[in-house]
């Protein structure tokens, strides 16, 4: 399997073989991403870490990834400070991070960008989030702390949990598990439905999701809760985020009823929809699952840069 020279634009670009391989990359990876060992795979390379939009876990967590293994990284956190404030186009933005550096990670508040700027670099492009669109690399940390903790990725009941229309991690990871045979349950407000497409390619797959409002119930069987935030930036309509927001949360209360091995994961950042108090439970993995980004992105930036793992 050869991923050299490759974009990472959707986790619908991957066979299940494909992911298996990344995890397993990953797992190699651990004690590096810890610290406790040390390696120079990409010693030497630059990565452009490029970010249009805010982010903590995800720019920080590539640029641990790259400079843990020995590479260097430039680039932004805040587009206003660039030549985009003067009109720049995104494809010139692009073209010269190509000529700085030997790999690009991007986030973009427009859903497609990710894929457009591999059209104008020779180098890769990791898609660190194109708007409502995708997040692969999100995807791949979620699956390898579901391998982790469940010690397998399968015929498993999964709930997705809040804005599932504009989550762009839950439309990675409703695809990525319906490849493994998931068994999924989306509960979200009627106006934050899953998208109709990515229900049909869930179908397509073999799935049989089924939607509906109600947690409680939902929650009963359920082997992995992945909560999500409602995407307040994205929607066109302050008084309809108003509306939706604090429609769920997670309490301890809510969870007397779960399954006992039931694990809640959150990409974050989670505003109000798990109490702080359900931190403590062994249910919590979300802190655990930020931490996987590390290994996750070291496996991907030495794959995508011909290493052999
Ligand atoms: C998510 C994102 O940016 O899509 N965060 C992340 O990458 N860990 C989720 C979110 O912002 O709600």
């Amino acid at each position: 399997m050869d991923f050299t020279g490759k974009d990472i634009i959707s986790i619908k670009d991957f066979s299940k073989t494909e992911i298996d391989h990344i995890l397993k990359c990953a797992e190699k990876m651990i004690p590096f991403a810890k610290g406790e060992k040390t390696l120079t795979l990409l010693e030497g390379k630059i990565l452009s870490s490029l970010f249009f939009e805010p982010s903590t876990r995800t720019r920080l967590s590539f640029e641990s990834a790259m400079n843990r293994l020995s590479g260097r990284v430039i680039g932004f956190a805040d587009p206003t400070a660039t030549s985009q404030k003067k009109g720049e186009t995104l494809a010139d933005t692009i073209r010269m991070a190509d000529a700085y550096s030997d790999i690009i990670v991007m986030r973009h508040p427009s859903e497609g960008a990710a894929r457009l700027a591999a059209d104008f670099a020779d180098s890769p492009i990791l898609n660190a989030g194109d708007g409502a669109g995708h997040h692969p690399t999100q995807c791949l940390l979620d699956l390898f702390t579901i391998f982790h903790e469940k010690k397998h990725i399968g015929k498993q009941n999964v709930v997705l949990l809040g804005d599932l229309k504009y989550g762009r991690t839950v439309h990675s990871l409703a695809y990525a598990l319906s490849l493994y045979g998931s068994d999924l349950t989306f509960v979200s407000p009627k106006s934050l439905k899953m998208p109709r497409e990515v229900i049909n390619e869930c179908k397509n797959l073999g799935a049989t999701p089924t939607s509906t409002t109600k947690i409680e119930k939902a929650l009963k069987n359920a082997d992995v809760l992945y909560v999500t935030r409602i995407q307040k930036e994205r929607f066109p309509d302050l008084e309809e985020y108003n509306r939706v927001v604090g429609t769920y949360q997670i309490t301890m209360d809510l969870l007397k009823a779960v399954k006992k091995d039931l694990i809640i994961m959150h990409p974050l950042p989670r505003v109000t929809e798990i109490d702080p108090a359900v931190d403590q439970t062994n249910h919590a993995v979300y802190f655990k699952q930020a931490f996987n980004g590390v290994p996750i992105r070291m496996a991907l930036l030495s794959l995508v840069s011909g290493v052999k793992l």
